[in-house]
Formats: C-alpha cells, sequence, structure tokens
C-alpha cells in the first residue's frame, strides 16, 4: 500500500516530467486547508526563478494536463501559483479496495539502526526515566522494523560504574568476614551470592548516603571501583553476583511491560576495549593530561558555547562513562556496521552525547555517512511540578508503577461498567492491557521532549486522548465486525460514499505510511499517538453515519464492512508499534 499523498505526487511528478519540468518540485503535501482542497503541490512558486516563468504560468501549465484526469474532480491554480488538488471519489474508492488489504511498502529497506536505551543501572532502583526510555525506545524499534531498517536493540545496562564500589564498601562493613575482601585470595569464592535481591535493593541508598555525607567512604568506593575495572578477582566474584541478581528482576520487569531487547550489552562488556580505545587515541595525538587525568578536546572554533574536553581516564586510573560510551560505538560500527545509532537517553544528558559524538567523528571511529542521534526526553514530574517520586519521596519500582496503573485501571472499568460480563480472570487481563496501554499512551503521546505531568486518574480515562479511548474504540470495530460475520454480512469492494464521512476516514487511512516514514525519520512516536486518535475520531463520525447492520444496500454495506475493517487493522498495527495490545472483548 502506498500512501495516498505519494500516488498523488507521483502523477505531478509524471505532469512535471512531460513538460520538461524538474520532478523534484512536484513534492506535494496533504492540504492544511481541508475545505478548500486535499492536496497541494507547491513546486511551480519553488522554480519559478530557475526557469524564469511566474509560479501562476507553471502552476497552470500543469493544471491543463491535469483537468481532464478523471482521478482527480477539482485542480486548480491558488493565490501566487499554488496547485490545489482534489480527488474524485471513483478514483479514492478505487484506491481503498486496492489498498485495504495491502501492507505499506517502504524502501529504506537493508540498512541497520542500533537503538540504545532502558539503560538501567545495576543495583540502583530503575526510575521513570529509564520507563520513559523504555517505552519510547521499545517503540521506535518495533517501528523500525515495520518501516524496514535491520534493527539492534541494546539495552545499555550500567553495571560498571562507581555504585559498585559503593556496594562492595558497604557489604564489606557488614559482612567483613566474607572471602570476598581478601586481597590475596584469587579463586574459590561462593557460588551463591551472599544477599537477595531486596537485601541489595536496599543496601544501595544506605550505601549512597553514606557516600554522599561522608568524603571518606566515597573515597573508599571509587578506589573499589578502580580495583574491579582492575580485575580484583574478589571484587569480579561479587560484582558477577550483584549484575546476576539485579538482571533478574529487571528482566522480569521488562518482560512484564512487554519490552524487548535484542541485547544487554553493559558498559562492563567493553572493558578490554575502553583500555584499547585510549591507548588509541593517545597514539593518535589526540589525548593530552589535565591535572592527572586523560582528557580529549573537542572543541572547534566556531562553537558558540563552551563544549569541555571529555574525560577518559581518572587521575587514579579507572574509566568514566563517556569512555565507555566511545568504546561502545567502536564496537557497534565493526559489529554492525549501522547507517544510524539513536541513543534514547534523558535531554539532560545532551552534554554527554555532543562530547561523544564529536570524539568519534574527529578520532574518524564513525564516518560522516553515519548518523548519532540523541533521542532525548523530558521529565516525569508528580502533581507538585517536581520529578515524579512516590508519596514517601522516594523512587518508585517498575513493578509497583505497573501495579498501581493496572489497579486503577480495574476500579475504571467497575466505575464504567466495562468488562461487566468477563469472568475474574478475563477482568484481570483486561485490566492487565487496559493499564499497560494507559502508561505507555500517556508517555508517547507527548513529544518526546516535553515534560509531562503524571496523571494515572488522566491517564486512565476512557473518555478524550488516552490510551484506554484508543483500545475501547479499537474493541468496539472488534465487535462490530463479529455482529457482522454472525449475521453472514461480508466486504465488498470499497465503492464512492454515501456520506463525507466515508470519504474522510478513507482519505485517513491513507495516510498511514507517510505517518510511519516521518515518525521514524523524527524518532517521534507522538505522530503514531496524534494519527490512531485522529483515525478513531473519524472512524465514530462512520459509524455515526453508517449503518452497517441495518443497510439494506449489501454492495454499499460491503463497502462499509471493508472500511470496518481496514480501520481495525491499522488501528492494531499502530498500536502494536506503541507496544500496545488491543483484547478482544471489554
Ligand atoms: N545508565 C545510564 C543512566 O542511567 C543510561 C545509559 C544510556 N546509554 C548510553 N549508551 N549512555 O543514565
Amino acid at each position: 500500500m502506498i500512501p495516498l499523498r505519494v500516488e498523488i505526487e507521483q502523477v505531478l511528478q509524471s505532469a512535471f516530467g512531460r513538460l520538461g519540468y524538474d520532478a523534484a518540485y512536484a513534492r506535494t503535501v496533504r492540504s492544511n486547508r481541508p475545505d478548500l482542497c486535499q492536496f497541494q503541490c507547491n513546486g511551480a512558486l519553488a522554480m519559478a526563478k530557475k526557469v524564469g516563468k511566474a509560479p501562476r504560468e507553471i502552476a497552470g501549465d500543469i493544471v491543463a494536463l491535469l483537468v481532464d484526469d478523471t482521478r482527480f474532480s477539482r485542480v486548480e491554480i491558488a493565490g501566487p501559483g499554488f496547485i490545489n488538488m482534489t480527488l474524485s471519489d471513483t478514483y479514492l474508492a478505487s484506491y481503498g479496495s486496492q489498498s485495504a488489504h495491502e501492507e505499506p511498502t517502504w524502501d529504506s529497506t537493508g540498512k541497520t539502526v542500533v537503538v540504545d536505551f532502558a539503560g538501567p543501572n545495576v543495583a540502583k532502583p530503575m526510575h521513570v526515566g529509564h520507563l520513559r526510555s523504555a517505552i519510547i525506545g521499545d517503540s521506535l524499534q518495533r517501528l523500525f522494523r515495520t518501516v524496514g531498517y535491520n534493527v539492534i536493540s541494546d539495552n545499555h545496562l550500567g553495571d560498571w560504574g562507581t555504585q559498585m564500589g559503593m556496594l562492595i564498601t558497604e557489604l564489606q562493613r557488614r559482612m567483613p568476614e566474607l572471602p570476598y575482601f581478601d586481597s590475596l585470595q584469587t579463586e574459590g569464592f561462593p557460588e551463591t551470592p551472599p544477599l537477595t535481591i531486596h537485601e541489595l535493593e536496599t543496601m544501595y541508598p544506605e550505601a549512597s548516603k553514606a557516600c554522599k555525607e561522608d568524603p571518606e567512604r566515597m573515597k573508599e568506593a571509587v578506589e573499589a571501583t578502580d580495583e574491579l575495572q582492575r580485575g580484583r578477582p574478589g571484587y569480579l566474584a561479587l560484582w558477577k553476583h550483584f549484575v546476576a541478581l539485579s538482571t533478574e528482576t529487571l528482566h522480569r520487569d521488562f518482560s512484564r511491560l512487554g519490552v524487548h531487547f535484542d541485547h544487554w550489552l553493559g558498559e562492563s562488556f567493553y572493558m578490554d576495549r575502553m583500555g584499547r580505545v585510549v591507548e588509541e587515541l593517545t597514539r593518535d595525538g589526540f589525548v593530552y593530561e589535565s591535572q592527572g587525568a586523560q582528557v580529549m578536546d573537542v572543541s572547534r572554533p566556531d562553537d558558540s558555547k563552551e563544549i569541555p574536553p571529555v574525560m577518559l581516564e581518572k587521575s587514579g586510573g579507572g574509566f568514566l562513562y563517556a569512555t565507555s560510551d566511545i568504546a561502545t560505538i567502536e564496537y557497534r560500527m565493526k559489529e554492525f556496521s549501522p547507517a544510524r545509532i539513536c541513543y534514547v537517553v534523558d535531554k539532560r544528558q545532551a552534554l554527554h552525547f555532543e562530547q561523544v559524538f564529536r570524539a568519534v567523528r574527529m578520532a574518524e571511529i564513525v564516518s560522516h555517512t553515519v548518523s548519532l542521534e540523541h533521542v532525548g526526553f523530558g521529565t516525569v514530574n508528580g502533581k507538585d511540578g517536581k520529578p515524579f517520586k512516590t508519596r514517601e519521596g522516594g523512587v518508585m519500582k517498575l513493578a509497583e508503577l505497573m501495579d498501581l496503573v493496572i489497579n486503577r485501571a480495574a476500579e475504571r472499568m467497575e466505575e464504567s461498567g466495562i468488562g461487566r460480563d468477563a469472568s475474574e480472570e478475563e477482568k484481570n487481563e483486561i485490566a492487565r492491557m487496559v493499564g499497560i496501554a494507559a502508561l505507555k499512551f500517556a508517555d508517547l503521546s507527548n513529544h518526546r521532549l516535553s515534560d509531562y505531568v503524571f496523571d494515572i486518574d488522566k491517564f486512565s480515562r476512557f473518555e478524550g486522548k488516552t490510551g484506554p479511548y484508543i483500545l475501547y474504540s479499537a474493541v468496539r470495530i472488534k465487535s462490530i465486525l463479529r455482529k457482522v460475520q454472525a449475521a453472514g454480512f461480508s466486504s465488498g469492494e470499497i465503492l464512492p460514499f454515501r456520506h463525507d464521512s466515508e470519504r474522510d476516514l478513507l482519505l485517513e487511512l491513507g495516510r498511514l505510511g507517510d505517518v510511519y516514514e516521518k515518525a521514524a525519520e523524527d524518532c517521534a512516536p507522538n505522530y503514531l499517538c496524534d494519527y490512531v486518535y485522529d483515525l478513531s475520531q473519524v472512524f465514530n463520525r462512520f459509524y455515526r453515519d453508517c449503518h452497517i447492520m441495518k443497510e439494506a444496500d449489501t454492495a454499499l454495506r460491503g463497502s462499509w464492512i471493508s472500511l470496518c475493517q481496514w480501520t481495525l487493522k491499522t488501528v492494531e498495527d499502530v498500536l502494536s508499534i506503541l507496544g500496545i495490545v488491543v483484547p478482544e472483548k471489554m
């Protein structure tokens, strides 16, 4: 299925070509004045200077070629030289009949994109920022796959930072008798971890607090981290336990959220590469010493704001966040040869990525044909406008958050009588789907760069631009189609329209491929949310006008059924990209 806009653009391209004009100017867009026309081409204005003709004259030539074309019901010159086009209903209907059962087609097939997202830190609680990254990143990986990319998704775990040293030194205080702290012991460490995940999770905030308050303890933690990074056997054995405990919970949480990763290559995966990368950068003359640390200058003479040097190695040894990201890029280029690498990370890390991207370009680790993109996002705030926390002021765990939205969804269903006839088990399953839909849709429907307020009451409403509303609309189409089937009615060719809303629905359905493409280009899942919401609204108008079950004209009824099926397929496809599953019933 080719978007309607593209079909029309092709018609214009050939008209431009026939007149000896450059077809690149035939760019056609959806009209922003649907009261005047459906599509518009402004190429005549753009090319006027080049060909030395008045824009209205060029537009006139094109219009003259198209007026008799039966695909158009109206083609006219408007204003200073716009070409305004409205399609004939016969053409629209035949486009619909052909496209309703086809998948969208793409030409970006074959390119590889790496999507780096979630990236929670081992042993530290995962906060709503990581959740946001997980939800946005997951929808982007699905979108990229849909438009034909070869996608590699990677959960870049923070498993090699100072929190590890904090935990090691904290545990040593609590259980000094454990063998891990003996610097002389190099093997024979216990197979089973000395603590549970719950103990690990409660230990971290205490360790972190102690380090913040006491510089001596922070120093100890940093030293332990350096020793770990240098490969001290006892620390490595302990670290392995920490990582294993943490990743087990993470796997469970992400799978409950329906988020998948191809790889879980944390920072530690690059431990050997980091040293090598710094050596190579030093050999190539990029690195100099600054207050004992090894740094790389990435500033440019034309910088409008100051870009500080990237710190690659601390004065006492030990690598940093930037070092691991540079080593990671080097690995990804060698291993995957991507055309794009997208980092779905908090927008407050913009400077970090600017520095890292500059460093790898200067060092020619990445060529200019590869696009490195920091897909930043804003903060999730509480109703008080401050970053979202639990009522007690702590970080809310992902599992707790999911319970919260699912419970709220169940309450809402109860209030509005949704799921009334379902069994207890079915009700729970629907509540789970509605809750997750509420959470994901709320997050994805905001432009990723904007901050938003985490308001479960608002997200879980069945009215307005919410996940539950969209699900409800989709389930309603399913139930219409079930009734249709039970009555033995069948779908048919799409016919020219009795009501305006049929045409509106078709025009909306004909946009799908364009929406995907633009969303993939801008890494903007919110375009998909806007689209699926608009589509649901248009469908509701169509359904109000077209009484499928009462219609006596079987051909027209068949046409309406086809429009219903096409809408359902489109809604389900878009929602599945957003990571939202539609229940059978509600
Ligand atoms: N662990 C990091 C954090 O919590 C996010 C990692 C993002 N990915 C990356 N390649 N730097 O802030």
